[in-house]
């Protein structure tokens, strides 16, 4: 059986953890991360990142589905988070001419807390607003506090006055 390249880092920063965080462990886990665009030979790793996530893998997000958004979009606008090769974040946005939208987003459970996150949306939308983004926006179920309480870190607000509407087509 292929060992998950991720397991070494996994172990280094359970130890770090074991050991007590610290400004210093973050510094030295952080600086290596890279911020890149996602290319299709990154396609497993994200998938069993968003699997570990419980999001639905509905046709978009198959490999076939991935390289036809690829062929649509600009790449700019789906990044990676990488560090020393091993995959451990991701975030996918697309621009509707009016306003980016951010969506897909995960961070591998035993890096989170480093900083990862923020730099994924940082990058994104310095992309956005160089396509003319003046507005970002995302969707974050209602229970998925975690994720709503790092949106709001980053700036990001409720809107208390709008509801979702959807339709199945
Ligand atoms: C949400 C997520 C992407 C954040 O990634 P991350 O790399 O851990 O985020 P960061 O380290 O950049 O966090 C920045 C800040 O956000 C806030 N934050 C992040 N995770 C948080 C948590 N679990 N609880 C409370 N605040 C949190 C904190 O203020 C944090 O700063 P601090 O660590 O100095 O306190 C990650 O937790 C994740 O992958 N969650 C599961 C998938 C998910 O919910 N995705 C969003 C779909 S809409």
């Amino acid at each position: 059986m292929t060992a998950d390249p991720r397991d070494k880092l996994r172990r280094a920063v359970e130890e770090t953890f074991r050991k007590g965080r610290t400004a210093v462990s973050d510094a030295l886990l952080t600086p290596n991360i890279v911020i890149r665009q996602f290319t299709m030979d990154d396609y497993e790793c994200v998938r069993q990142l968003w699997e570990e996530q419980g999001v639905r893998l509905d046709p978009s997000l198959s490999r076939e589905g991935i390289a036809r958004r690829l062929e649509r979009c600009s790449s700019d606008l789906f990044l990676v988070a990488e560090n020393r090769g091993m995959l451990l974040g991701v975030v996918v946005a697309s621009w509707d001419g009016q306003q980016g939208w951010i969506s897909h987003q995960a961070v591998d459970p035993t890096s989170r807390r480093l900083g990862i996150g923020s730099k994924l949306v940082e990058e994104v939308e310095r992309h956005l607003k160089a396509l003319g983004a003046r507005r970002v926006a995302l969707l974050v179920s209602r229970d998925n506090l975690m994720a709503q309480d790092f949106y709001q870190h980053r700036g990001f607000h409720v809107e208390e006055d709008q509801i979702l509407m959807t339709k199945d087509l």
